[in-house]
């Protein structure tokens, strides 16, 4: 993995901090984009060096294509004619807003951000990614097992896995592997309210078959096998990193 290039979104916290760790330990220039919380990006910055990695952060809001644009001006002046190898589709929120209380304002920005944006910043980074290279997006297993409290968020996973599919088909001839990780439930912000109460932690764990809820480490460790050799013969595939979420009743 020694000169590699990942672009992680959304790398500041939880998931994308994991696979920014993980990648940047192996050997990976890790470029780490964020929307708004420097502390906690340098905080993993500071994590990544910790493990005798290298990597730099960018911050740029994606909640207008501004942001997407301006994510793609800095990169240039990083990657110096420099294409990247990885792409990880990571950032995202979660409104849980169901069909009778969301507004057309969190509908919308629940798109911009988990649709919109993976699929835009894609655009922009094919030019700029290597042929061989790898693309993974970040689903849910919400995707494939909509529940009606999730609403907008569900259906916003739905439509990354349509896109991994009909991307995985387009660049088959680059050699470039695209694919969807749909981790379980995971112990990060995204979750935080919910699992302050240790109760509903505990309860959604046992309905795993580990008995626990996932760790961002769980997740990005599948993340390193995609984009090891050991990857390079799956594509199009949408794999759920849950620990068997929903197998347990
Ligand atoms: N946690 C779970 O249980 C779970 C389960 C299934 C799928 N996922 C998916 O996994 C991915 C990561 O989730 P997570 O739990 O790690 O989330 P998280 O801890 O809430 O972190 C979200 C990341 O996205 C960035 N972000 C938020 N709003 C943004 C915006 N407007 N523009 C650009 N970036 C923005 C954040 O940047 P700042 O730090 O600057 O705000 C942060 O780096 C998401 O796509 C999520 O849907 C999570």
């Amino acid at each position: 993995m020694k000169n590699k290039i990942a672009l992680i979104t959304g790398a500041s916290r939880g998931i994308g901090k994991a696979i920014s760790i993980h990648l940047a330990a192996q050997g990976v220039f890790v470029i780490m984009h964020y929307a708004s919380n420097d502390k906690a990006a340098h905080q993993t910055l500071d994590e990544v060096n910790a493990v005798g990695g290298k990597g730099i952060l960018i911050k740029s809001d994606f909640s207008s294509m501004k942001g997407i644009d301006c994510l793609f001006e800095e990169l240039d002046k990083v990657l110096e004619g420099n294409k990247i190898d990885i792409l990880v589709n990571n950032a995202g929120i979660l409104n849980r807003f169901n069909l009778e209380n969301i507004t057309e304002a969190q509908f919308d920005s629940q798109f911009s951000i988990n649709v919109k944006s993976p699929f835009f910043v894609t655009q922009q980074a094919l030019p700029r990614l290597n042929d061989g290279g790898r693309i993974i997006n970040i689903s849910s297993y919400l995707s494939k097992k909509p529940k009606y409290e999730y609403g907008a968020y569900a259906m916003t996973k739905a439509a990354i896995d349509n896109f991994t599919i009909s991307l995985a088909i387009a660049l088959g001839p680059r050699k470039i592997t695209v694919n969807a990780i749909a981790p379980g439930s995971v112990d990060t912000d995204m979750n935080k309210d919910r699992f302050q109460d240790l109760k509903v932690k505990e309860t959604v764990g046992k309905m795993t078959a580990f008995q626990r809820v996932g760790t961002p480490d769980d997740i990005a460790k599948a993340i390193t096998l995609l984009t090891s050799d050991a990857g390079s013969w799956i594509t199009g595939q949408y794999i759920e990193v849950s620990g068997g979420l929903g197998l347990v009743k």
